[in-house]
């Protein structure tokens, strides 16, 4: 169990480990692990010689009004955690060494990420993919795991991932949930009690979505209006975007298709918190 923080010493590791036959798997994180990180964990635990976990908040996703400053950071608890969950190694770079002096490459998956999340995040998508892609680069893993709770991510990560034609395999993990089906995300820790219980309506709008389209229902501008009126129904939440897309391009469907992956996404503020959940309906991501 070791906590790495400089980028030459993990590098080294990383080639060591190649070295040595050893499969790695890597589950990038901004820290303030919950059970869906360590569900990552346990994922790459089962497929992998060699679990590493990195911990850094990256403010290149973090838009000029959004949270970055209060996201929550205790490194030793998330150590504590991860190793748990039989991660071997943290890698926990300093800011200056992700983003040093004149730093001005960045990675950018066009037109995927200006959508849905990325519409709502200008600049989001790009800190994103660019974060993942040194990681990457540094960590050298063999599988790398993300949640399907962050489905555009995933989506572009892949997406980066072939175009670019980089030798990692991404494996995609479901959604963890709290036993009243709110999705985990370390952001929840900023609710009150009030807008925790208010909270639910994500996942409510999302059943009535998949009850609707299990009764035969393909309509997306009837399912979106369902589940738009699910959310008004929440005096506490405000929705910021509802969208039925398909998963390759992320246009907005018509017709639920019914041979081809649909994501039914949103996005809704409770106060000033901002939650994302989905659903997959017709495969996977
Ligand atoms: O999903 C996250 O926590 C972050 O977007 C990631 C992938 C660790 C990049 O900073």
């Amino acid at each position: 169990m070791e906590i790495i923080n400089r980028i030459p010493r993990m590098i080294s590791i990383a080639r060591e480990l190649r070295s040595e036959k050893r499969r790695i798997g890597f589950v990038p994180t901004m820290g303030a692990l919950h059970e869906g990180h360590l569900e990552l964990c346990a994922r790459a635990r089962e497929m992998c010689d060699t679990v590493i976990a990195s911990v850094f908040v990256n403010p290149a996703q973090f838009g000029p009004n959004e949270d970055f400053e209060k996201y929550p950071r205790d490194l030793a608890r998330d150590a504590e955690l991860a190793f748990t969950k039989g991660v071997d190694l943290i890698f926990a770079p300093a800011l200056d060494d992700i983003y040093p002096e004149g730093f001005s490459t960045y990675v950018t998956v066009e037109g995927l990420g200006d959508r849905l999340e990325g519409a709502s995040r200008p600049g989001h998508f790009r800190g994103v993919t660019t974060v993942v892609n040194k990681l990457l680069n540094i960590v050298s893993p063999h599988f790398a795991f993300f949640g399907r709770k962050d489905a555009q991510q995933v989506i572009l990560i892949k997406r980066m991932v072939r175009d670019l034609a980089m030798d990692v395999e991404i494996v995609v993990v479901p959604i963890v949930r709290e036993e009243d089906g709110l999705a985990l995300s370390s952001r929840n820790v900023y609710l009150s009690a009030d807008e925790r219980k208010a909270a639910l309506v994500l996942k409510r709008a999302l059943d009535r979505c998949r009850t609707l389209y299990n009764g035969g229902e393909r309509d997306c501008s009837k399912l979106i209006s369902s589940m738009r009126s699910v959310i008004e129904s929440e005096p506490l939440a405000r929705l910021d975007y509802l969208a039925i897309t398909d998963t390759a391009r992320l246009d907005a469907l018509d017709t639920i298709p019914f041979d081809q992956p649909t994501l039914i996404s949103l996005a809704v503020f409770l106060c000033d918190t901002r939650l994302i959940d989905n659903i997959v309906l017709n495969g996977e991501i």
